[in-house]
């Protein structure tokens, strides 16, 4: 509804922002503003302002700003009219009357929700009685504690043609309405009128004010469509509501965060197992109305997916959808579940734990994106590198807000660096400028590496040393053969020694670890920033073997492959090690650089045996 600007106005000067604002935030005064900890942002040093004369807010630390109403829309998760009228009643105004039109079309409404809501009970009532039977042994099969069925409202729709019909009929509930907010469905043909819900579990859909405007039916069993739903009406329409949200809101504020599901019994199931902040996309991919509603309440709400091809599809729709919408502090997380799993079966069957661990492992949308870009391609031919270059920036290019747009722009172009070395010189060339870490020129002899020459060749030897330890992280049990082999690799990176020594402690302590346990006790353990290096998005696009997914067999060749070239790379005199540079990670390249080391080990055996205290010479 359109307020006036006389009755906006007229509110506001009787709504005083410091004192709206200061029933959540302690305000100091200073100078001409109040000053206090940001409620949107956590912060230990105040940098949240409000300005009375300006009746404006606004945040040094997240740029959150607005008027009294939008702290009230953000705070509490309304919208506009809402907050108008909350604010109206609680400063004792009248709102001032809508038109005529907007009135009459305020009954209809007031009316159809009446009627769902008494649809609602009535649905509750029948699944308690003996014809609901089968419905609370379907619940009860599916886990569900006698509690959360009330909790949830859940209710069942008998299997007669015209029972909701009439028990509503008789309730005073003209027929017409029954059909406009879509429990009745009227036959092509003009025929009676019937009920939609027929012998199915029925849960109510709430608007975010907790009022039911729709259903969803399931199936009791593998007939028919599994879910049938409301249709859109004046009350309902798919894309502006989350399933649960009303329910959900305490909880995403206490918690500071939200999970998006897809389904119905997925927030039920995660309720149950004490995730209190699930609300669903209601089967859709998430649309830019969801995410409004979510950011108004958190900053980063995570969104689950399946781990299969079509959960990609989904979560690429979704960060597209985000980007034009991003702002600052606003983003989205992305849990991807193993494949064929939703968020009802992984808590049902792999349990609690494994659940949080990964919402907390879930990806963030630059690294996302990253990964989409990066899917089903080979990065193997300039043209491609390219390719994926031009497709990353364009993702950039469509988020509207131009500082996180700059932030983004920089990101990534420190990861494009970071992944094809973009400074535009040949491997020959820096070479020849003697711009070369960890090795003596005359000698070939080992230097402490990160001496201060390595410019050039830093990231080349740190990316080796990096697929070595990602691929043992992602196959623990490569260990059972590898471990001497391990122990005795030459990290130049001091952060992976130390992520080596800890893998082995880890190892030692226990058999048969997997990647995921693995992963958790070195991040237990304070090398959370160092598997971040090496995480699998990082290294797997340059090889592929180093994913948990990829066979023991696999993962063990492309180790030893790449471990002879790291060998290599000590003790080969400098001028040949242009083409260990070059080595890309695949078997070709492996067998074209065994070749050259083979002819190279013949031409300079004594020189490199020479050097190398050790006697670990290529093989
Ligand atoms: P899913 O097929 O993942 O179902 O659809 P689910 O939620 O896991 O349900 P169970 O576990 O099989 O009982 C996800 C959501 O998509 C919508 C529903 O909102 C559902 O919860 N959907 C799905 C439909 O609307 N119609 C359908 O036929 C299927
Ligand atoms: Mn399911």
């Amino acid at each position: 509804m359109a307020f006036p600007d006389y009755f906006l106005d007229d509110l506001r000067a009787r709504t005083p922002l410091v004192d709206v604002i200061g029933r959540h935030v302690k305000l100091a005064r200073r100078g001409r503003e109040w000053l206090g900890l940001c409620p949107f942002h956590n912060e230990k040093t105040p940098s949240f302002t409000v300005n009375e004369e300006k009746g404006f807010y606004y945040c040094f630390g997240c740029q959150a700003h607005g008027s009294v109403f939008d702290f009230v829309m953000r705070r509490e998760g309304l919208g506009f009219t809402e907050v108008v009228e909350r604010l109206a009643a609680e400063a004792g105004m009248e709102s001032p009357k809508p038109s005529p039109e907007a009135q009459a079309r305020d009954e209809v409404r007031v009316r159809l929700l009446d009627a769902m809501a008494c649809a609602a009970d009535w649905f509750q009532g029948r699944l308690a009685t003996d014809s609901g039977r089968n419905a609370r042994e379907y619940l009860k099969g599916r886990g569900l504690a006698d509690g959360t069925v009330e909790e949830f409202r859940l209710g069942y729709a008998p299997t007669g043609r015209t029972t909701l019909k009439e028990a509503l009929l008789a309730r005073g509930f003209a027929e017409d309405r029954l059909v406009d907010c879509g429990l009745l469905i009227v036959p092509e043909d003009g025929g009676e009128a019937y009920d939609r819900f027929r012998d199915r579990i029925v849960f109510p859909i709430s608007d975010p004010s907790g009022r039911v405007v729709a259903f969803g039916g399931r199936a009791l069993g593998e007939m028919g469509p599994k879910y049938l739903n409301s249709p859109e009406t004046p009350l309902f329409r798919k894309g502006r509501l989350l399933y649960n949200l009303a329910h959900a809101r305490p909880a995403i504020r206490d918690q500071g965060s939200a999970v998006v599901a897809e389904g119905y019994m997925d927030v039920i199931a995660l309720y149950q197992a004490g995730f209190a902040n699930a609300v669903a996309s209601l089967g859709t991919a998430v649309t830019e109305d969801q995410l409004g509603l979510l950011w108004r309440l958190t900053p980063e709400p995570v969104l689950c997916f399946d781990g299969d091809a079509a959960g990609w599809n989904a979560a690429a729709r979704a960060a597209d959808r985000a980007l034009p919408l991003l702002q600052s502090g606003h983003s989205l997380r992305f849990a991807l579940l193993p494949a064929g799993e939703d968020p009802d079966s992984l808590v049902t069957t792999r349990g609690v734990d494994a659940f949080r661990q990964l919402l907390s492992d879930a990806t963030p949308l630059s690294d996302l994106l990253w990964r989409i870009a990066m899917r089903d391609r080979t990065l193997d031919t300039p043209e491609r590198r390219a390719g994926f270059a031009r497709d990353v920036r364009a993702k950039v290019g469509r988020i509207g807000d131009r500082q996180v747009r700059a932030f983004y722009e920089h990101h990534y172009r420190a990861r494009l660096e970071e992944l094809f070395g973009t400074d535009g010189r040949t491997p020959e060339a820096r070479t020849a400028s003697g711009a070369r870490g960890g090795r003596d020129v005359s000698h070939g002899r080992r230097l402490p590496r990160h001496h201060g020459l390595g410019l050039g060749t830093a990231g080349v030897t740190d990316r080796r040393e990096r697929v070595l330890i990602a691929t043992i992280v992602g196959h623990p049990d490569l260990l059972e053969q590898k471990l001497e082999e391990f122990v005795d690799i030459e990290f130049g990176d001091p952060a992976l020694d130390r992520l080596r020594d800890e893998i082995i402690k880890i190892a030692s302590g226990s058999s048969g670890l997997d990647s995921a346990t693995l992963k958790r006790h070195l991040r237990e353990e304070g090398f959370t920033a160092t598997l971040e290096a090496i995480a699998e998005a990082r290294i797997a696009p340059l090889a592929p073997f180093v994913r948990p997914d990829a066979s023991l067999e696999t993962a063990r060749k492309g180790w030893e492959s790449v471990l002879s070239v790291h060998r290599s790379a000590v003790t080969l005199p400098v001028e040949k090690t242009a083409y260990i540079e070059e080595f890309d990670f695949t078997d070709e390249g492996f067998d074209r650089l065994k070749a050259f080391l083979g002819e190279a080990e013949r031409n300079g055996a004594a020189e490199a045996a020479d050097a190398d205290p050790t006697g670990a010479g290529p093989p």
